[in-house]
């Protein structure tokens, strides 16, 4: 009896798998042969690839507009062509709205509560909301802390150089500790200098999120393959740690705040402000977060603003920090570029009497397309992805893609790829003032409604950091031109060996 159950059960489970594994075909849709059972996910488990690689893998192994996958038992769509790409993101916005990625708002407001997460009206209405937080007035308003962080960087690499000569620097710790502190201290108020004082309460948090331990790599997984298991870890009571410790510092520096009527120029006061009077103060002056009779928690309840911020945290740190060391490591490999990045740098403090202000670092021209230039080569996020909200009939074809699909727009593929940008591992700013490219394959900021909605303050914070550095050091010219060795794990691309590069302090600034 056991054994003609096991039997029946083994089979129930083959014919299961074996039909499950043919949704593509049987949908008709080309498709990429799946492993079973980690589908294009394979390559990660065996710590070959990460999963940004393994997706970009397939985009150069295969030649249709549309390919589906198997991401371990999901199918799911990868889009290869970019403008097809585009109009999902943008024109055909009504079908592709949300990202598929687990949220429980009622239940879990801090894990999931940040406007990445949130699905349809729920996200349409945070949005609206956040936008005014970095309107390029309010961004303005909090650039003297940038430019403190930035000072900050710059006397820690006193510190370290010699006063003659050269030494190695791994620019992404730097930088990570830049980005952080910018966090800390533009996002959520605090006074901290993780130069000078490594363990405080933000880089603790910080560490929690990026350990590579048993529970964040499955809880990852689930977030955005099994939505579905993760609301059950949710309900069960497992809980992250990281978004709770956000959630304590931001109560207690409200609350700080409040009993000591204290208002800084920060994001945190901005959302104080938008809990107390129910909206963001137009003007880039007003500050004052004091409460105008009862505090309707509707506009803002302190979970979801501790969830934002966390979210600010979690979305700024990574892609600021690799984008500004990226830049320094292509710099150091391409001197006329690096010479004209100097010159751009010095020419735009000059017309600003010399001030570092908000508006020179906008007149820093040649910079933006260095960062363009990175942001394409090694774009934060490897993979853009959405879920199909609403049956879409694939243009120029009889092919339908069912609500509920998984969607991922293959980003370093398309960045890398020559048809879209010639020569394309060549790091070439002026790409983009000669118009050597497809505009359409270009997103690293994302596209649409949902695109990142803080690329003013990611560009202006990773230039401070670079206007920084090329100000008061050299920049060693790396004799053979190498590239980035990428590491096997974490969602983005990650240096394997770190990002080093050989600095020298300068005579003059
Ligand atoms: C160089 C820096 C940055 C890069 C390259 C970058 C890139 C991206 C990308 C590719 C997306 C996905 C867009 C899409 O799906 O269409 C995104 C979304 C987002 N980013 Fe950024 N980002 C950067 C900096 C920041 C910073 C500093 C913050 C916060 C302070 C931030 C907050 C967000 C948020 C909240 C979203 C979700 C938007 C939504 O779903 O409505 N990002 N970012």
């Amino acid at each position: 009896m056991f054994l003609l159950l096991l039997l029946t059960a083994c089979t129930a489970a083959f014919f299961y798998i074996k039909w499950n594994y043919t949704y593509w075909q049987r949908k008709g849709f080309p498709y990429y042969e799946p492993k079973i059972p980690f589908g294009v996910l394979d390559e990660v488990r065996k710590r070959k690839a990460t999963f940004g690689i393994a997706v970009s893998d397939v985009y150069r192994n295969t030649k249709d507009r549309v390919v589906g996958i198997y991401l371990m038992t999901r199918p799911a769509l990868l889009v290869r062509d970019a403008h097809l790409a585009r109009d999902m993101l943008t024109r055909d916005f009504e079908s592709f709205h949300d990202r598929g990625i687990h949220v429980d708002d009622e239940k879990d407001p801090q894990s999931s509560g940040g406007v990445f997460f949130l699905k349809g009206l729920d996200w349409k209405s945070l949005r609206v909301k956040l936008t005014p937080l970095f309107t390029s007035g309010k961004l303005k308003a909090m650039f003297g802390t940038v430019e403190d962080v930035g000072d900050k960087m710059v006397n820690y690499l006193n510190a370290q150089l010699p006063d003659e000569g050269a030494k190695e620097v791994e620019m992404k710790s730097v930088m990570s500790t830049f980005a952080i502190d910018i966090i800390a201290s533009v996002i959520l108020g605090l006074e901290v200098d993780s130069f000078v004082e490594p363990n405080n309460a933000i880089r603790n948090i910080s560490r929690k999120i990026n350990l590579p331990t048993f529970g964040n790599v499955v809880r990852g997984t689930c977030q955005f393959l099994y939505p579905g298991l993760e609301r059950l870890f949710m309900r069960l009571g497992w809980r992250e740690e990281a978004p709770n410790m956000m959630r304590d510092l931001v109560k207690q520096t409200i609350q700080m705040r409040e009993a000591h009527n204290i208002s800084r120029k920060d994001m945190l006061q901005l959302l104080m402000q938008l809990r107390n009077k129910g909206e963001i103060n137009a003007d880039d002056n007003d500050w004052s977060a004091t409460k105008v009779g009862k505090v309707d928690s509707k506009h803002m309840s302190i979970e979801t603003i501790a969830s934002n911020l966390f979210l600010f945290y979690v979305a700024g740190y990574e892609t600021t920090a690799s984008t500004a060391s990226f830049t320094v490591f292509e710099l150091s490999q391409y001197p006329e570029v690096l010479e004209k990045a100097q010159r751009d740098i010095r020419e735009a403090l000059e017309k600003h009497d010399n001030n570092f202000t908000y508006e020179a670092v906008q007149d820093m021209k040649y910079l933006d397309l260095c960062i363009m230039e990175t942001t394409r080569k090694y774009p934060g996020l490897p993979i853009l992805n959405r879920e199909c909200t609403k049956d879409y009939p694939l243009p120029d074809s009889n092919l339908v893609i069912k609500s509920g699909t998984p969607i991922i727009i293959p980003l370093l593929g398309m960045h890398r790829d020559e048809k879209y940008f010639p020569d394309p591992m060549r790091w070439d700013p002026e790409r983009f003032l000669n118009k050597n490219y497809e505009p359409a394959a270009y997103m690293p900021f994302g596209e649409g409604p949902r695109h990142c909605i803080a690329q003013r303050m990611g560009r202006v914070n990773t230039k401070v950091a670079l206007a920084k550095l090329l100000l008061n050091f050299n920049i060693e010219v790396n004799p053979v031109r190498k590239e980035i060795e990428i590491a096997n794990f974490g969602v983005p691309i990650i240096a394997k060996d770190g990002v080093n590069v050989r600095l020298s302090k300068r005579k003059s600034t």
